[in-house]
């Protein structure tokens, strides 16, 4: 059963800039950033969180510098090896979402393991984007819908859910981290009553804090969803949940 308490969405950007500022290769800074993540991932179940959606590496990313995207999709690759086990001790369910077909195959097997032996997890959802683009996961899905028969945004949904590899329910705070205020082709769909917040911090720098900091201004936020503000309509809904 998903568990019932946030899902945040994180783009973790600014590894390059980080790395870049204090005279180290790019790289460096995408080292660091697994540290974050690390942190990140330890924090998220105290804070309400129950799924946690981390861009690691977008469909556009292929476009970098081969060095840096053999050295992204290593430390993916390591990850996922060093941490399956702990994950597994935790609670901690893990899966993959974006392509697959672009990857080695020995990333392929390591996250079929990682899933497999995380899949009784319960404490925390923790989905990794990797090869990830919402437009081809909102096409791809389309393409596939006309096999269902009953047509309805849930339907449609699990289908893009099902193209994924694992879907989620609805994205309820996004963050993204490197200054930027763009989406970057992140969980379009699953965003369309997201709150967002965007910091300067560069994602090696941002730690359970940060995190705690975000959630305290998301349910800080009044949620409407088109309807009307707490106060005049006497009743709605916070964005606590
Ligand atoms: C985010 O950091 C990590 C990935 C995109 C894989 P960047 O590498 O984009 O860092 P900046 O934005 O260049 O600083
Ligand atoms: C988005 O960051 C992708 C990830 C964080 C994995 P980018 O750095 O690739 O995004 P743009 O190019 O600034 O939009
Ligand atoms: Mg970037």
């Amino acid at each position: 059963m998903e568990p019932t308490g946030l899902h945040v969405a994180i783009i973790m950007d600014g590894n390059g800039r980080w790395a870049q500022a204090r005279g180290l290769p790019r790289v460096a800074g995408h080292r660091a950033g697994v540290e974050a993540v690390r942190r990140v991932v330890r924090a998220a179940p105290a804070l309400g969180i129950s799924t946690l959606t981390l861009y690691a590496f977008s469909a556009d990313n292929w476009q970098r510098p081969q060095p840096e995207v053999t050295i992204l999709m290593r430390l993916v690759h390591e990850y996922l090896l060093t941490e399956t086990h702990p994950w597994a001790a935790h609670g901690i369910r893990v899966s993959v979402i974006g392509r697959r077909d672009r990857l080695s195959r020995g990333l392929r097997e390591v996250i079929e393991a990682a899933e497999v032996a995380t899949g009784q997890g319960g404490a925390l959802h923790l989905r990794l984007a990797v090869d990830y683009s919402a437009r081809e996961a909102i096409f791809r899905a389309a393409c596939r819908f006309y096999k269902v028969t009953e047509l309805s945004r849930d339907s449609f949904a699990r289908v893009l859910g099902e193209v994924n590899h694992d879907g989620a329910a609805d994205v309820d705070l996004l963050i993204r981290t490197g200054g930027e205020q763009r989406l970057s082709d992140f969980l379009l769909w699953e965003s369309a009553y997201a709150e967002l917040i965007f910091t300067p911090r560069m994602w090696p720098e941002f730690g359970a804090e940060d995190l705690d900091e975000a959630i305290a201004e998301f349910r800080a936020r009044e949620r409407r969803f088109g309807r009307v503000p707490d106060a005049a309509a006497g009743c709605g809904q916070r964005a606590t949940q």
